[in-house]
């Protein structure tokens, strides 16, 4: 019999963290849990840790850790307990432990960065569902998961469904620019506002925002989703994981959420994958490679959908995802630029400081400002990238303080 694969979650209190831990208990004979972390939701992570008794722990601050130590020993008296590490280090030694074999890569926007590249540098297999390492540096994180022999396999369920399409055993794993592939189509569900009038979607409030009409999934990309900005930066993420040309990319709008993506190949045939919209298909499906396991997912009723519906996206209501097909051609550090406007601008949003109306706004003037000033700059690290994020982000903090005023 052989050992059941370590993996570390990495946001595992998070709408993808609760997925995984949902495949993982699937199959005990296959997967264990090594470690976990989280970040403000400390209680949630004491209940995960009780559930799957990991090995390590990763938490915010010497305060979150003495508050889950108090709390776990409350609910779990007698346990042993696992090693509690804190901070960016803590998520380090979770991603970069000799024991692990998998890494979730599953903690939202640039906060998730160093971790996965600490999983790259170490040679893990990579479970990459924090789509902003790629935004923010696709080029350099590939070619560091390549030096550390590390191994990507996408978890969003546009590009895990492009990577079935693609014949995946051929690639090896790691994305490679696949032979005889035309066109690449992302699907997108058009968000809770795909009929809302520009004045409509103006005032809405995060409630709306976040109440998306087919996938259940943490704040921050049901914002993003609710103004397309989301199926940019998932655009910009098959640029670099499949080295793909933004000619070769398309966005179309399927409400449905049942075709994931869309492969169109040389001698004219076009292979999508489709599927119930649930997270646990792509992760079951990442974890078990090239195996395919059961993932708690219901059997697709084609015949009870009826219909399924395709439209062009409307890129004037959208603005985000034309910026974002910008920031693809500008190139440089243009797409970390739009990526910390818009982590700024969607946290004020939920923070009812802007309105929805000015993420789109904010994101633009961000870009204006900058990307003359560092868009065709090389970019040759990413200590440079994390410069340039944070000049974006104070930028945007400003610009939006001034409106506010
Ligand atoms: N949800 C989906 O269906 C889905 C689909 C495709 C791709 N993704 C991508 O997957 C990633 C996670 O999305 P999600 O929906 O699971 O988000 P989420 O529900 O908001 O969870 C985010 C996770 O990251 C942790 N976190 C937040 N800020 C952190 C920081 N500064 N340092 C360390 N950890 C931090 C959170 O901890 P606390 O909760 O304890 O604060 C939580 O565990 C995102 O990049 C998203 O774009 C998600």
């Amino acid at each position: 019999m052989t050992k059941p694969l370590q993996v570390s979650i990495l946001g595992a209190t998070g709408s993808i963290g609760a997925s995984t831990l949902d495949v993982v208990a699937r199959h005990p004979e296959r997967f264990e849990v090594f470690g976990v972390s989280g970040f403000t939701r400390v209680s949630d992570l004491v209940d995960i840790c009780i559930q799957v008794r990991p090995h390590m722990v990763a938490l915010k601050d010497e305060a979150a850790r003495a508050q889950w130590l108090e709390l776990y020993k409350q609910r779990a008296p007698g346990a042993s307990l696992p090693q509690a590490e804190i901070g960016e280090a803590g998520l380090k030694m979770l991603a970069g432990a000799p024991e692990v074999d998998q890494v979730m890569a599953a903690i939202v926007g640039a906060a998730g960065l160093q971790s996965t590249l600490a999983a790259a540098d170490a040679g893990k297999t990579i479970l990459l569902a924090n789509k902003e390492t790629l935004v923010m540096g696709g080029g350099l994180f590939i070619e560091r998961a390549r030096a550390g022999g590390a191994t990507v396999i996408p978890i969003d369920s546009e590009h895990n469904a492009i990577f079935q399409c693609l014949n995946p055993s051929a690639l090896n794993c790691m994305p490679v620019t696949p032979q005889g592939v035309t066109r690449v189509v992302l699907t997108a569900s058009g968000g809770p506002f795909r009929t809302w009038s520009r004045e409509m979607m103006e005032q809405a409030t995060p409630e709306q925002a976040c109440a998306h009409p087919k996938w259940s999934m943490g704040r921050k990309i049901s914002v993003d989703s609710a103004t397309l900005m989301n199926k940019g930066l998932e655009v910009i993420e098959a640029h670099y994981l499949f080295g793909l040309g933004a000619e070769q990319l398309e966005v179309l709008v399927h409400p449905q959420s049942i075709v994931h993506s869309m492969v169109e190949y040389a001698d004219g045939s076009t292979l999508a994958q489709l599927g119930n919209p649930d997270m646990r298909t792509p992760i079951a499906q990442a974890m078990g490679f090239p195996m395919r396991l059961e993932s708690g997912v219901g059997r697709l009723d084609l015949a009870k959908h009826g219909r399924l519906e395709f439209e062009a996206p409307d890129l004037d209501r959208f603005g985000c995802l034309s910026l974002a097909f910008e920031a693809m051609a500008a190139g440089g550090a243009s797409a970390c630029i739009l990526n910390a406007a818009n982590e700024v601008a969607v946290a004020m949003f939920l923070d009812r400081q802007i309105c929805f109306g000015d993420i789109e706004r904010l994101n633009r003037r961000v870009c204006d400002d900058l990307w003359p000033r560092y868009a065709l700059e090389r970019v040759n690290c990413f200590e440079d990238l994390l410069e340039i994020d944070d000049i974006s982000r104070t930028l945007a903090r400003e610009v939006a303080k001034e409106w506010t005023a």
